[in-house]
């Protein structure tokens, strides 16, 4: 496409983005228009045989199966080095980006930060229309991760978005207007949707986040023509006085102590949901138990049903068909909701329909679909908390030197929270038989906080003060650790290759021709490798975080690649990251405008006028109220500022009035206002300054390769 065009495109993405608000955007292209009338005619038909659409990319995961598998052939490693931009469009905010775009009939729908969804012509990057569902900003505050969205879901014409703020809106394919809306969670409570729905069988499925807070989890089941809620299967039980809902939370109540449901519980079910048409079961992965701390959950112990567990319903029904509990009495945020992949592989000859998860405990499991029959369990990354698994039993054997609970001081565990491996997308490809998993080696270092946990958490651990840990004599657990493209045999649960990246894990996407698509966080680039034998093959500079997986799909008989990119860069907020959608094809020859330049503030602390004794109080309280989005003694490594270079630094009342008064609520900066005293904020920004006044003298930092 010439340049020109594209820059109008852009400018015009840029105003329409500007005036913000939903609207249904002139189409700059008649044709384009036309391409949208008849778009989204998805059916269950097409969506249990979307193998044989390989040009399409009708759901998330690419088929229901969600192996992200695209049997397009045209990219191959001899001709990958011609793989170039075809166009972009930037989108109108520069928080965190997750989504994998849908592509059908020749239109894109794709979201973005704060719940946006926006469709284009495949073909031109025109935009068709774009929808902003009014997140008030003052919900940013209420998750953990930021305002993201993975994706959208599309079937009879219409276009399905989980909203941050808890709604399911289903929009219009050819207008981007809203057909019905819903709410789907309490609002009084801190739930969040960050997750892709699914459609299958007329009826839309969702899930929602919000473990870290006081929560019980639910995936609920909504006719897609109507909005009206079909079934709700609660994660957990509720209060037994109140009565069980079904069958299986009788069964699971057995499995608690104490009163779990005055803290929720936990068992968000944030991301992984896999409609199985085989089976005609909705698999859902359950997230950690809440608070993290067991003790604090459920005091004389017990298994805590379904957290951490893959769950398996009657997709028609919601009712409970069977479940695998990964790790019972679980405490270090090993949720189990990562992706869900489907697959029917030979296993000592005989073909098995299976489900298989690598999750952030670092362990991948195969599990038989049909049943929860535990097949294989095995670490992908070094792991402290268990010694393995007992196969006959599906359980594992725990170290306790990893719980915390049942320790003084300090324990660390490996992973940490942030896990082995989390939403990032696997993929994996019947041609070569491997699972490609974006895997990261981490620890932390948790410690008990038995009071509960300042601000609106809910996890009764600290993270804060616990660095001493690795210092111990006899401790071999290191600090940080790689991120990996691990080439999976899912069989043998062992990698069959291996290359290191840096930074955050990308996603993956594998391609009939042997491409895998995946990227390196740190760099900012997107890579591609020989899917057999992980010899790298492709790059290319995003000038941005990068961290979605891409897809794959095919007009007028050219492949073409999308990739969303940006929040999350290296540095954090102060630095500049775009966001957008890039879309790639051979020969493609549009360019990305130049980089701007990549600035921090600077390290300007005021001086130091608390004890230490304060500064290591302020260092809990904010361990346990702010570093879950400001990151480690303030040196947020996402989107969130790094205190640790704030102008508000320089005086209470100019950092008060940001986290008492409330000034940027509508940015995602809730008012901890009634949840931490003045004293308490006063304690907080000492650590700070405490922390900046170290971190001054610091190597300072390196952009990465631009
Ligand atoms: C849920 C995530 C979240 C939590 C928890 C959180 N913050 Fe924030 N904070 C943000 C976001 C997002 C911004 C950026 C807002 C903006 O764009 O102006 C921010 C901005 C700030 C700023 C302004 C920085 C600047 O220079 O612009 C200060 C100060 C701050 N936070 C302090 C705190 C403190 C202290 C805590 C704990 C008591 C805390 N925050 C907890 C998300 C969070």
């Amino acid at each position: 496409m010439p340049k020109t065009r594209l820059l109008v495109i852009s400018m015009l993405s840029a105003l329409l983005a500007a005036c913000g608000g939903n609207k249904s955007a002139t189409a700059p292209e008649a044709d384009a228009q036309k391409a949208a009338a008849v778009t989204a005619k998805v059916t269950q038909s097409r969506l249990n045989n979307a193998d044989k659409e390989p040009g399409q990319w009708m759901t998330y995961g690419g088929t229901y199966n969600e192996q992200r598998f695209s049997g397009l052939k045209q990219i191959t490693a001899d001709n990958i080095k011609e793989l170039g931009l075809a166009w972009f469009a930037d989108f109108d905010t520069n928080r965190g980006q997750e989504s994998t775009p849908l592509m059908v009939d020749g239109v894109i729908y794709v979201s973005q930060a704060w719940s946006k969804v926006n469709a284009y012509d495949a073909k031109t990057g025109a935009v068709l229309w774009q929808y902003d569902p009014k997140v008030s900003g003052e919900f940013g505050a209420r998750g953990c991760c930021d305002v993201v969205n993975r994706g959208v879901a599309v079937w009879n014409g219409k276009v399905y978005v989980g909203v941050y703020d808890g709604r399911l809106v289903a929009l219009d394919a050819a207008t981007g207007k809203e057909v019905w809306s819903t709410l789907t969670t309490d609002q009084s409570k801190f739930y969040t949707i960050t997750g892709a729905p699914r459609v299958a069988n007329g009826k839309v499925f969702i899930g929602n986040g919000g473990a870290e807070y006081i929560y019980r989890g639910y995936v609920s089941a909504y006719d897609a023509e109507t909005g009206k809620q079909v079934w709700r299967f609660y994660t957990l039980p509720g209060n037994p006085a109140d009565g069980f809902e079904n069958k299986a939370m009788e069964m699971a109540a057995k499995t608690w102590t104490g009163k779990w449901w005055e803290k929720g519980g936990g068992g968000s079910t944030w991301d992984a949901i896999t409609y199985d048409p085989k089976t005609n079961l909705l698999l859902m992965g359950v997230g950690n138990g809440a608070p993290w701390n067991s003790k604090a959950r459920s005091p004389d112990g017990g298994d805590n049903l379904f957290t951490v567990s893959i769950v398996a319903v009657d997709a028609d029904t919601g009712e409970y068909k069977w479940h695998y509990q990964e790790i019972p009495s679980e405490e270090w945020d090993y949720d189990a909701v990562q992706q869900i992949t489907v697959a029917d592989i030979p296993i000592n000859g005989t073909t098995r329909h299976v489900a298989m998860q690598a999750t952030k405990s670092g362990y991948y499991y195969m599990v038989d679909a049909t049943t929860g029959q535990l097949l294989v369990a095995n670490n992908f990354v070094p792991v402290n908390w268990t010694s393995g698994y007992d196969l006959a039993t599906g359980r594992p054997v725990i170290n306790d030197a990893a719980r915390y609970t049942k320790a003084e001081g300090p324990r660390i565990a490996q992973p940490g929270p942030v896990g082995a491996h989390s939403w990032h997308s696997m993929a994996f490809s019947p041609n070569t038989g491997l699972l490609y998993i974006p895997a990261r080696e981490s620890s932390i270092a948790y410690t008990v906080m038995p009071n509960g946990s300042p601000g609106n958490f809910n996890l009764n651990v600290n993270f804060t003060g616990g660095d001493k840990a690795y210092d111990e004599p006899g401790n071999k657990i290191p600090r940080g650790g790689d991120t990996k493209i691990l080439a999976w045999d899912p069989v043998q649960g062992k990698a069959a290759w291996s290359v290191v990246t840096a930074g955050s894990a990308v996603g993956m996407q594998v391609t009939a021709s042997n491409v895998l698509f995946s990227g390196n966080g740190a760099k900012r680039e997107m890579q591609a490798f020989k899917a057999d034998t992980g010899e790298q093959i492709w790059s290319y500079p995003v000038q941005a975080g990068i961290a979605a997986g891409s897809m794959s799909y095919e007009i007028d008989g050219e492949q073409y690649l999308a990739q969303v990119v940006g929040g999350g860069g290296p540095g954090g907020y102060y630095a500049p990251t775009y966001a957008r959608l890039l879309v790639f094809k051979l020969g493609g020859k549009a360019q990305l405008p130049p980089n701007a330049e990549y600035t921090q503030a600077p390290f300007a602390p005021p001086a130091q006028t608390a004890t230490a004794d304060e500064v290591a109080k302020g260092g809990t309280i904010y361990g346990g109220a702010c570093a879950i989005c400001h990151g480690d003694g303030g040196a947020s490594r996402g989107m969130f500022p790094d205190l640790r270079r704030s102008p508000l630094l320089v005086s209470q009342q100019a950092f008060d009035q940001v986290v008492l008064g409330g000034i940027r609520k509508d940015k995602g900066m809730t008012s901890f206002e009634g949840k931490l005293t003045a004293e308490e904020t006063a304690l907080v920004r000492a650590y700070m300054v405490d922390r900046a006044i170290a971190a001054k003298n610091a190597p300072a930092f390196a952009p990465p390769g631009q």
